[in-house]
């Protein structure tokens, strides 16, 4: 098992850069799919192979390092990745810790394959589970990735522009049948404890009031903007809502919340109960769009693509440098690094500046 102590030895050549010839680095892809991640491993890949090293995916997130289960990639392999969205190594939202000997499996996949490194490309999910693996012994590092943007210690993640401007593009298109109905379209947006897509895509798209996790709404000032709007003359409005939007206690009911298999609350259904309340209290007739995942498919933006792109080859080259415990971040238009357990050690919230410039527009 290599570790973060394990030094260069006498028989490892070095380059002329001082880089130890022949590591080999693998790369997985956890929690769920973000347009960018094949770009982060081509990113990978190259500049791996222009520091001398090689580079192996594990399928399917942690479950292929407990599986042994991997692939090669070659920059040959990685040809077209650049622009293509979902992960050629498939996800999951499986982790080590889930099973007794999921650490022992682990630690035998990576000692029987020779892996110097292992880059975790996830959400908050997934670096908190890769953290836990670093303190454990294993030489990790981190990629911060999802639409969410919820991730700290970087000023984006990529697949958080694709998402913006994909919930844009929707936002533009129900103004035109808001206002041949006049009607009122919830348009519910993914963000699940953040509300970094639904104010960023509700500012982009001209929404009427945004709700986001972060503060919680009450649904008669809601209401009341839009029928300040109506008094103007506006009859057609667009209320953004954040999946984790919640109502301010006491204000509204809303149903139990489900959990899916991983402890994860399994949202939906809050755009509907504010478009219910909406044309209940309001009287407007009230439509409910609900964006769901083609927010995540399809190909990354330019600015997913080349962020990504940076993500990878940085992280290759702190691979390189046995950095490990770091993640890859952006911040103030640079590449640098943080360390994982400093970035998950609390979420990114949506800026409360920000939000203020979005409630100036609520009607
Ligand atoms: O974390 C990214 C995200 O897309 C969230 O916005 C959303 O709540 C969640 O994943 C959905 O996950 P799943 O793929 O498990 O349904």
């Amino acid at each position: 098992m290599p570790s973060d102590d394990a030094a260069k030895t006498p028989t490892q050549p070095e380059t002329a850069l001082g880089s130890v010839v022949g590591m080999k680095l693998a790369v997985l892809t956890g929690g769920g799919d973000a347009p960018g991640l094949n770009a982060v491993i081509r990113g990978v890949v190259r500049q791996a192979a222009q520091d001398g090293h090689s580079v192996i995916g594990f399928r399917d997130g942690w479950r292929g390092v407990m599986a042994n289960d991997w692939m090669t990639l070659t920059v040959e392999g990685c040809r077209g990745l650049l622009t293509r969205g979902g992960t050629i190594l498939g996800t999951t939202r499986i982790n080590p810790f889930m099973t007794e000997d999921g650490r022992d499996l682990c630690r035998a996949t990576l000692e029987a394959n020779d892996v110097d490194a292992l880059i975790a490309i996830g959400g908050e999910g997934t670096l908190s589970c890769t953290q836990a693996m670093y303190e454990l012994g294993f030489p990790v590092l981190g990629v911060p990735k999802t639409i969410d943007n919820d991730i700290g210690l970087t000023e984006m993640t990529f697949g958080f522009a694709t998402a913006v401007d994909i919930a844009t593009e929707a936002i533009g298109r129900l103004h035109s049948t808001a206002e041949s109905h006049d009607r009122v379209m919830v348009i519910e947006v993914m963000g699940r404890h953040v509300g970094h897509i639904a104010t960023w895509a509700g500012l982009a798209g001209g929404s009427t009031v945004t709700l986001i996790p972060e503060k919680p709404f009450d649904i008669n000032e809601v209401c009341k903007a839009l029928q300040r709007r109506h008094e103007r003359g506006k009859f057609a409005s667009i209320v953004v809502v954040a999946e984790g939007a919640k109502p301010v206690p006491g204000t509204l009911d809303v149903p139990d919340m489900a959990f899916d298999e991983f402890g994860h609350i399994k949202l939906g259904g809050i755009g509907d109960l504010v478009a219910r309340e909406v044309q209940a209290r309001t009287g407007y007739e009230t439509r409910t769009t609900v964006l769901g995942y083609v927010q995540r498919g399809g190909e990354p933006s330019a600015i997913d693509r080349v962020l990504a792109t940076w993500f990878g080859v940085e992280a290759a080259r702190a691979a390189n440098e046995k950095d490990f415990g770091a993640m890859v971040a952006y911040q103030c238009g640079e590449m640098t690094r943080v360390r994982i357990a400093d970035a998950v050690a609390e979420l990114k919230y949506v800026n409360e500046e920000l939000y203020k410039v979005a409630q100036t527009f609520f009607a």
